[in-house]
């Protein structure tokens, strides 16, 4: 049988979220709705963060509020903090993703926090997640290079997907924020971090902005991962990584899994409409 790779579609959020237009909330609403009939089967859809640092996501609870949920396609929303939970949860979202960095530059810059921090604010946020019976997804960004620390060591990375492996998440994210990663740095990474979470718990979120995000996913996927975060349209960055470009495109990882003869369930002409309309509203798309 062949194999399976999920999909974890970001484009509503990180392809959103560094958008200097103000996108309308009913555009963001029907590229959601879009992306829930091309066989994703997990979106996130918006973010509950401070709308002083990310004003793009301010209308957090209006996209989830109007969004058609598809039986089968669960909804997640990122949170950064007890507040922000509060939202993902009002807002039913079916699941709250918590980030944390494996850089300290990038942690400050981001969410104003060291690593240590950001773990302790986030023990009360993943506790009360699960208290409410949501599924926790966890995120570590900067997993190979920070846009102001450079180099990070593969061990901060092992060290905090392990925290976040102890909060209660179901999976981790491995974020190369500023997609500067390579197969070397992917593999180096990895050697630090599958003895301490296995690779089917795992995620790689891969930036594109050296065009190596295909390449680290073949690298991942002979790790053994099997989940990987896209954004349709390619679209993407965020506001604190300098330099930081577009994830990965959800339509070119659909057809570089389909050459490989992957299975992901995801029908490429939806998702090439999803991608048009993506494109059509961001700035210069
Ligand atoms: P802060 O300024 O240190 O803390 O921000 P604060 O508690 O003083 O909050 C500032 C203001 O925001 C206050 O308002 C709060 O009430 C309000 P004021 O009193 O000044 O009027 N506030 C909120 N409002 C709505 N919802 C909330 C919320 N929290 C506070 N949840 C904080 C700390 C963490 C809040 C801030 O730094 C923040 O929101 N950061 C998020 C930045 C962000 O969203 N970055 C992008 C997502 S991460 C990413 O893209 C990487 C990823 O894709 C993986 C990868 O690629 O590596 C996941
Ligand atoms: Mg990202």
């Amino acid at each position: 049988m062949a194999d399976h790779v999920t999909l974890f579609e970001v484009g509503p959020r990180d392809g959103l979220q560094n958008e200097s237009r103000m996108i309308p909330t009913a555009d963001k609403i029907a590229l959601t709705d879009m992306l829930s009939a091309s066989g994703l089967t997990r979106i996130e859809a918006a973010s509950f963060v401070s709308p002083k640092w990310v004003p793009q996501m301010a209308d957090a609870a209006d996209v989830m509020a109007g969004i058609k949920r598809r039986e089968g396609v669960r909804y997640a929303a990122l949170t950064p903090n007890l507040r922000g939970l509060e939202g993902a949860l009002a807002a039913e979202a079916d699941e709250v993703a918590i980030f944390v960095s494996a850089s300290e530059g990038f942690s400050k810059a981001n969410i104003n926090a060291t690593m240590a921090q950001s773990l302790d604010r986030l023990k009360p946020v993943a506790q009360a997640a699960l208290e409410a019976g949501v599924l926790l997804r966890g995120y570590v960004s900067c997993v190979t290079d920070c846009p102001f620390d450079g180099p990070v060591p593969p061990e901060n990375v092992a060290r905090m997907a392990e925290a976040l492996m102890e909060m209660g998440c179901y999976e981790v994210s491995l974020g190369d924020t500023i997609g500067h990663a390579n197969a070397d740095s992917t593999n180096r990474m990895l050697d630090a971090v599958l003895p301490v979470v296995p690779a089917a718990q795992l995620a790689g979120h891969f930036h594109d902005t050296k065009g190596t995000a295909l390449e680290n996913i073949d690298v991942s996927l002979e790790r053994g991962l099997r989940t990987f975060d896209a954004a349709v349209g390619g679209l993407g960055g965020c506001p604190y990584a300098p330099g930081a470009s577009g994830n990965v495109a959800t339509e070119a990882v659909v057809d570089h899994l389909a050459q490989r003869g992957f299975v992901t369930g995801i029908d490429p002409a939806a998702l090439a409409k999803a991608g048009a309309f993506a494109r059509s509203l961001v700035s210069g798309g």
